[in-house]
Parts: structure tokens; sequence; C-alpha cells
């Protein structure tokens, strides 16, 4: 029958918990409990009194979206998730799907109260959705096997089920199929405060020493995301240790950050580019997205999906309806004159 999938093919799509897509060693770091997981108040409480109630009534969790920026930390909400209720989670992403019958083993193949947690559900393909709306609203799905006159349709029922969607673009899903999450959250990017928190803890679970400035210093350069606070702690400890006690200060994280091209602000070679070809090519903006990834050469999506969230967050850049801008804050930054404040001035002046 169509459905059935090789084993290989099946190891392509499907990951179990055990081991996570994204870098390996980030496994260790996860946390596993709710009360473990730092920041993200708003969705965190929502999420436990909906978990709580689907227990009382021995149900699956509604189906849930979790959206926002990369790195946030959705496949390690999902994992918690699974955690606390319990129950085994099946993981895929929406481009691993490259057939229908993809989506029918995932499905099928599913125990009841599983979790199957699709990443960047936004890029699956839209033909293949409308396997999902019955398997979401009625857990059961049609199938056709065969063609022409000889055709025949089957009903499969599934079993109870909780479909975890996570993207960076929630506006790129169809509305038929956001309107059958009956959660969905938003994750914001981490205040300073909170990725200190998290740096501290990745610390101790990793054997580093790190100091209350060193953790300060990572936290604050890491553009609000947990991914790149863990990520550069890794590498600011390989700067600790061979170039002095392994101990992590703010004077070390700093030195090696800094040799990383990270600057005080968290902006990389990347995001100086950026702002700067506003300035030097578009006189501050407002110039569209399109053109501004073809002047420097990458890619529209990864500077929209990666680099806008946080420059928009710091105040970097504005996006007006012609297109984004600098502020006056980047030219400071960057230490450049802000043209356009001469330019002003000298307009104003004409009327004195
Ligand atoms: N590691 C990655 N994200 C985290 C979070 N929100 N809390 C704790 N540790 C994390």
């Amino acid at each position: 029958m169509s459905i059935t999938l090789s084993d290989n093919t099946r190891e392509e799509i499907l990951t179990t918990s055990a081991s996570l897509p994204e870098d390996q060693n980030e496994g260790s770091l996860r946390p596993k409990h709710l009360h473990e997981y730092i920041g993200q108040k708003k969705a965190k409480g929502n999420l436990e009194i909906f978990m709580n109630a689907a227990k009382l009534r021995g149900e699956p969790l509604d189906h849930v979206l979790l959206f926002g920026p990369p790195g946030l930390g959705k496949t390690t909400l999902a994992g918690v998730i699974a955690n606390e209720m319990g129950v085994n989670m099946r993981i895929t992403s929406g481009p691993a799907i490259e057939k229908p019958g993809d989506l029918v083993a995932l499905l099928t193949n599913l125990n009841e109260g599983d979790i199957l947690f699709v990443d960047e559900i936004h890029r699956l393909n839209r033909a293949y959705e409308e396997i999902l709306y019955p398997a979401m609203e009625d857990y059961a799905i049609d199938i056709i096997i065969g063609k022409g006159p000889s055709a025949n349709s089957i009903h499969l029922d599934l079993p109870h089920f909780t479909l975890i969607g996570a993207t960076t673009r929630s506006g790129q899903l169809t509305a038929p199929l956001r309107d059958r999450f009956g959660v969905s959250l938003r994750l914001e990017l981490y205040t300073v405060e909170e990725l200190k928190l998290i740096v501290k803890r990745s610390s101790e679970i990793l054997g580093v020493d790190i100091d209350d400035s060193g953790a300060e210093e990572i936290a604050s350069r890491s553009r609000g995301t947990p991914r790149i606070a863990n990520r550069m702690l890794r590498r600011v400890r390989d700067f600790a240790q061979v170039t002095s006690d392994g101990h992590i200060s703010k004077k070390v994280a700093d030195v090696a950050l800094s040799a990383m091209e990270v600057d005080h602000l968290g902006l990389d070679s990347l995001d100086r580019r950026m702002l700067t070809a506003i300035i030097e090519y578009y006189n501050g903006g407002p110039v569209g997205l399109e053109t501004l990834a073809a002047t420097i050469n990458e890619d529209s999506v990864t500077l929209e999906d990666v680099y806008e969230p946080y420059l928009l967050q710091i105040g970097m850049l504005t996006r007006t309806p012609r297109g984004r801008c600098v502020t006056h804050k980047t030219y400071e930054h960057l230490g450049l004159k802000d043209s356009r404040t001469e330019q002003m001035n000298e307009n104003m002046s004409l009327f004195d």
C-alpha cells in the first residue's frame, strides 16, 4: 500500500525525543520540566493551565502552535510539554515530509496520547495540509487507494494525539491550518536577566567556572536568544581554557566575544553590514527587504527571520510600509554621522 515506508525513509522524516535534530550537545542543556524552563512567563503560565485542565479531564492536550524567532526554545518547550503530560514525542519537520504517504505514515504510527512535533510547519507542502485537517479535528484520515474507476477510499481512525507545530512565521500558515490549533503561543525574545539565569544554569550543567559579571556579559551580547547564549558560553569557555585559567569573568568574556566580532549589543558582522548598507546606499532608508538582501548578497528570509527581530527590538531598525529604516541610535552605534538630522536642521532653519 502506498502509505507504507521503508525503515530508512522513516528515519529521515522522524526523530525521537532521544536525539533532537539541532546541536547534539544542546540536548543536555534542555530543561525537561516547566519549572526549569526560564522566561516566557506568559506562554508558560497559560500552558500550565491548559495542561492541568487536560490532565484533570484525562484528555490529550489540544493542538499547540508555537511561534517566534529561531533559537527561543520551541523544540525545548515541546519536549517539556511531552514530559509534563507523560507522553512520547515524535519529531519531524515540514520540509522532511516529502510525500503525502510520509505524513500518513507518521500519523498512523502514533500511539494514544502521543505528541507529533512538526518543526517549521509553515514549510509543509500546502497540498498535504488537507490530510492534517480531519486528523486534527476528528482523529481520522481518509485515504484513496488506486486510480480511476478502481480507486477506493478507506477511512482510518487515529489515536487521540496532540500536534505541536513550530514556526518562525505564523503569517505563512494557511488560515484553515492556523485555526485548527486550539492553543497558540508566541515566544518572545528573552531579557538579559533571563538569559543570565540560562547561562548560569548551562554553566552548572557543563561544569564551567563563571562569575556573575561573566554570565551577564554573555547574556547581554546574545541577542535575546538562549541558543546563541549557550553557543557563546561554549566558545568563551574555549578562550578561557586556552588563554587563562578557565575562569570566565567579564573581561575574559569581553575579549572572547570581541575576537568573534560580536559587539557590546550582540551585533555580528552581518548585522553591521546590513545596517551600514541601509545608511551608505539608501541614506538610512526606507529600502525594501528584497532590495536590501540583494545589496548585501544575503537571503531575504534569513534577514527577516534571524536578523531583524533583535534589531527591531533594540530600536536599531524600523519597518515602514515603504521599507526598512535605521534610527538615529544606529548611526550613533556605528559611529557614523546622521546626515538626515543635518538635512532636517537645515530645512528647519529655512523657516527661521
Ligand atoms: N535552554 C534553552 N532555553 C532555555 C530556557 N528557556 N530555560 C532554561 N534553559 C534553556
